[in-house]
């Protein structure tokens, strides 16, 4: 059981932010992730359909025999995770609690902002999460719809990735935050971009690296850590609804290694 991957669960590009950290943290095991391209980006459609394809993507990722699935999409974790996790008969964990801690953790003035997609904003799980550990954080919530596609396109770096970042955040800024939580696993990839648009004291936080720990922690209570030499025998292997390429192109450029499974599915 424990040499059996982890599953990896994204509506497309941006779940790579979360497989890079576990990778990291956790080099002896091997990752089944699921990108829904075709249906990028979830932020702005119902509960309805973003729950149903959360669990067309849960289904897919167990008939690949995986021991726990990431739902790296914070709108999805955001939506249904505990639907999806009563369903499951492996651990699944979201993205929202640990990305959560490490805000809670950061700031210092009590005051942090939160962007996400238009479903993530709305559904206030991330201001829930930080409440129930800190009630005296004060919480700016803001809705950021472009940035998915710009992540999705591959702009990182164009002058209009950073006027749109200015227009979303620099109103966050001047009522004084002094962390912003990413709330949405494409954002990160933006992340030298946003601090070239907020400056230095802000600090940027996202889930990632949290939610890699909680994997790690939940993966040893329940005795499935892999206990394979890091690179021996680990396949990483991806698969996604649209376009191998533009996926094996971004994916390459920010995972920086090679991305040698990859296949286009149907959920
Ligand atoms: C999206 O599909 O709209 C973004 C994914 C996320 O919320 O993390």
């Amino acid at each position: 059981m424990s040499g059996k991957p982890i599953g990896v669960f994204d509506s497309g590009i941006g779940g790579l932010t979360v497989a890079k950290e576990i990778m990291e943290l956790l080099p002896g095991e091997s990752i089944v992730y699921l990108g829904d391209t075709a249906r990028v980006p979830y932020g702005s459609k119902s509960p309805e359909t973003i729950t149903r394809y959360a669990f067309e993507g849960l289904n897919f990722l167990l008939s690949k025999d995986v021991k726990l699935v990431v739902i790296a999409c914070n709108t999805v974790s955001a939506t249904c995770l505990k639907e999806l996790q009563e369903n499951s008969n492996v651990p699944v964990i979201g993205v929202i609690d640990p990305g959560a801690k490490a805000a809670v953790r950061a700031t210092r003035e009590k005051k942090v902002g939160v962007i996400g997609t238009e479903r993530t904003v709305k559904s206030g799980a991330y201001e829930s999460a930080i409440k129930n550990m800190d009630g005296n954080i004060k919480i700016l919530s803001k809705a950021c719809p472009l940035f998915v596609p710009l992540v999705e396109e591959g702009w990182l770096d164009r002058e209009a990735t950073y006027l749109t970042i200015a227009e979303y955040l620099m109103p966050l800024k001047r009522e004084g935050i002094d962390t912003l939580v990413l709330g949405c696993t494409h954002y990160p990839l933006l992340k030298p971009a946003i601090s070239r648009v907020l400056g230095e004291g802000i600090k940027l936080v996202d889930c990632a690296k949290e939610t890699a720990v909680v994997v790690k922690n939940t993966l040893e209570d329940s005795g499935l850590i892999s206990r394979r030499i890091p690179a021996e025998g680990i396949i990483h292997k991806y698969y996604v609804t649209d376009n191998t390429e533009k996926f094996r192109e971004i994916g390459e450029m920010f995972l920086k290694r090679k991305i040698e499974h990859i296949e286009k599915v149907r959920l």
